[in-house]
């Protein structure tokens, strides 16, 4: 089989954790390369609907990973939220043939914007919008189109609103065991530990209408499932206030 290069092969990962019926996460590591290596934790959100499983932020397991992943349904569908993630949704295409739904965003490495189309990694087969009919029933895309590159949330209508994010809202309270120690310091000088918070790296570099984030706060969500940092269980928007209201 082809291996994708650009994918995170021999990452750490933690194991499938049921969090919600049918909604399972897995915690797995993220490296960032040069003269400090950073390294920090990512979450990748399952769905599971009869025998059909959709990845949200794609994170790629190791084989046992893999095994208990297929156990749970067959792969079919992959959704990219976030404009900086993606690495390891052409993986899950090669081996499983899954489709993917993508924020409309190329996929491309680093922090270069200047980018052409042809200079992709990859590409989508379906970008997401904001009439787009996602592969999970009670799911809704909420889109932030003013970030560049675009970034993308779902909210499932289920268990009082459920929203999944990618970069914009994280939940790091203290670093986990996926970090080293560059990442431990630099991370929190640079305002990533914290509850509740709002991406900012994604802030600073993608750099979003704040009127437009804002209006994350009209929507109704009980809980919420980050990308980065662990899921706020219960009263989730109102304890998302505060870092809206420093924006
Ligand atoms: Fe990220």
């Amino acid at each position: 089989m082809k291996i994708n290069k650009k994918s995170s092969l021999n990452l750490s990962h933690g194991e499938l954790q049921e969090i919600f019926d049918n909604i399972y996460l897995v915690t797995g590591a993220m490296n960032i390369k040069g003269r400090l290596p950073l390294c920090f934790s990512r979450n990748m959100t399952v769905i599971r609907e009869g025998n059909h499983l959709t990845l949200i932020n794609s994170v790629r397991l190791n084989e046992a990973g893999l095994a208990n992943l297929e156990s749970l349904g067959s792969i079919k569908h992959v959704i990219r939220l976030a404009g900086f993630h993606g690495m390891d949704d052409p993986f899950y295409k090669e081996r499983y043939g899954a489709r993917i739904w993508s924020v409309n965003a190329l996929y491309f490495k680093g922090v270069n914007f200047n980018i052409e189309i042809e200079d992709g990694y990859f590409r989508a087969d379906e970008n997401i919008g904001e009439s787009t009919i996602l592969p999970v029933k009670d799911a809704k895309p909420v889109c932030i189109n003013t970030s560049n590159p675009k970034e993308l949330l779902i909210r499932l209508e289920r268990e009082g609103g459920i929203l999944i994010s990618g970069d914009s809202l994280q939940n790091w309270a203290e670093p986990d065991q996926y970090f080293n120690l560059p990442a431990k310091l630099m991370m929190r000088l640079m305002g990533f530990i914290k509850p509740c918070n709002i991406g900012p790296a994604w802030y600073k570099y993608a750099q979003p209408d704040s009127a437009e984030l804002k209006k994350i706060c009209d929507l109704k969500f009980e809980h919420l499932i980050p990308a980065h940092g662990s899921p706020v269980i219960g009263n989730a928007r109102e304890k998302y206030l505060p870092a809206f209201n420093r924006i």
